[in-house]
């Protein structure tokens, strides 16, 4: 018997504090006008005191499973797609495990920077695929007001909090992850990165000094390889699903830049109207981008059994994946 991997649960978790272009104005040389010609960007959400990667991941995942109908109990694998982990160790993954009851599931966390969920999705369908597991919550997560230099006008604009979940169940139906395209280039790791806090640079007087604990960018070479790499990872799964552009029903992209979503789409061949965007709202929330993005999308009834749906996560590393997906499950409008 063949398996498929199956999205049958999901649910997303963000700050209540927005900060909108005219704060940073405040903090910054910056204006609306600019983030929004730049970037389609007008407002982020910011994590208070007592919301971090952790809490936010749990509420995501807790509502994820709720959707699903299922216990945590149910669980047998707990992955966290996170650049910004609660600690340096142990794993979120392992806090979140607990928090939420997975008593008999294991855990780990995943760094693939902003393509993390979409990365965690070939992970899981693997474990499904090969009968190993049978229910995996994955999450997306991810605090990058944290890392991000408040002081620096080309970064900070950019970035938001929050947390997207996943329930992945193995089922005979047909349908649910159908092709799947990671790739990396580690050539590019010094175009976004953050330097200090691991075994090269370790936390010190002088990382402080210099601010290498903040994410760090050249804007527009990542600019360029995000058009690029959305674009062949998108088609490589269309082509591998043996679908055309007309066929696809909603295309989900990573939400770092509405310009970088629209040159993409533009290349792909999908319309607008099947592109789903809310990095207007959010910014670009990482590993959450994508998990937030899919729930806001059945929210808005986007998707319906037999949808055929584009992911595309892509960032540091530099690292992209992509999946075609044949929507299973039982949505509010199916
Ligand atoms: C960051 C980004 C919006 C910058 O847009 P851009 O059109 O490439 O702008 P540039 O970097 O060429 O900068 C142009 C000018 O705007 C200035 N600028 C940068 N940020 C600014 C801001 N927030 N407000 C006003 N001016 C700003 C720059 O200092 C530069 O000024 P200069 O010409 O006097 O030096 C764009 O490159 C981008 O979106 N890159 C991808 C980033 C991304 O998605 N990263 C995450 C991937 S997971």
């Amino acid at each position: 018997m063949n398996y498929a991997s199956t999205i049958v649960g999901w649910g997303k978790a963000l700050p209540s504090k927005s900060r909108t272009n005219a704060d940073l104005s405040k903090l910054v040389d910056t204006d609306d006008e600019w983030i929004v010609s730049r970037t389609g960007i007008r407002e982020r959400r910011i994590a208070s005191d007592n919301e971090t990667t952790f809490t936010l991941a749990c509420d995501a995942a807790n509502r994820a499973l709720d959707q699903a109908s299922l216990s945590a109990k149910d669980v047998d694998l707990v992955i966290v797609a996170t650049l910004t982990p609660e600690y340096g160790f142990p794993s979120t993954a392992s806090l979140v495990q607990d928090a939420i009851g997975a008593t008999t599931a294991g855990a780990f966390d995943l760094n693939a920077a902003c393509a993390g969920f979409a990365y965690g999705l070939a992970v899981a369908r693997g474990f499904i695929e090969s009968e190993m597991y049978r229910t995996i919550v994955l999450i997306g997560s991810d605090t990058m007001s944290r890392v991000v230099d408040w002081t620096d006008r080309s970064t900070c604009v950019l970035f938001g909090d929050g947390a997207g979940a996943v329930v992945l169940q193995r089922t005979d139906t047909p349908g649910g992850i159908g092709s799947t395209c990671l790739r990396s280039d580690g050539s590019g790791g010094p175009l976004l990165i953050q330097r200090a806090g691991g075994s090269r640079h370790p936390t010190s007087a002088q990382t402080l000094r210099d601010g290498s604990h903040y994410l760090r960018m050249n804007g527009r070479e990542v600019y360029r390889f995000a058009v690029t790499a959305t674009t062949e990872a998108a088609i490589a799964v269309m082509v591998d699903a043996g679908w055309t552009s007309n066929e696809v029903d909603l295309f989900i992209p990573h939400q770092a830049n509405v310009r970088i979503i629209e040159s993409a789409a533009r290349s792909i061949g999908i319309p607008m109207d099947n592109v789903f965007v809310n990095a207007d709202r959010y910014g670009n929330t990482s590993a959450g981008s994508i998990p937030i993005a899919l729930c806001e999308a059945l929210d808005h009834q986007r998707i319906q059994v037999g949808s055929k749906i584009i992911t595309v996560g892509f960032g540091a590393g530099l690292a992209w994946a992509a999946h075609a997906i044949t929507w299973t499950a039982p949505t509010a409008s199916s």
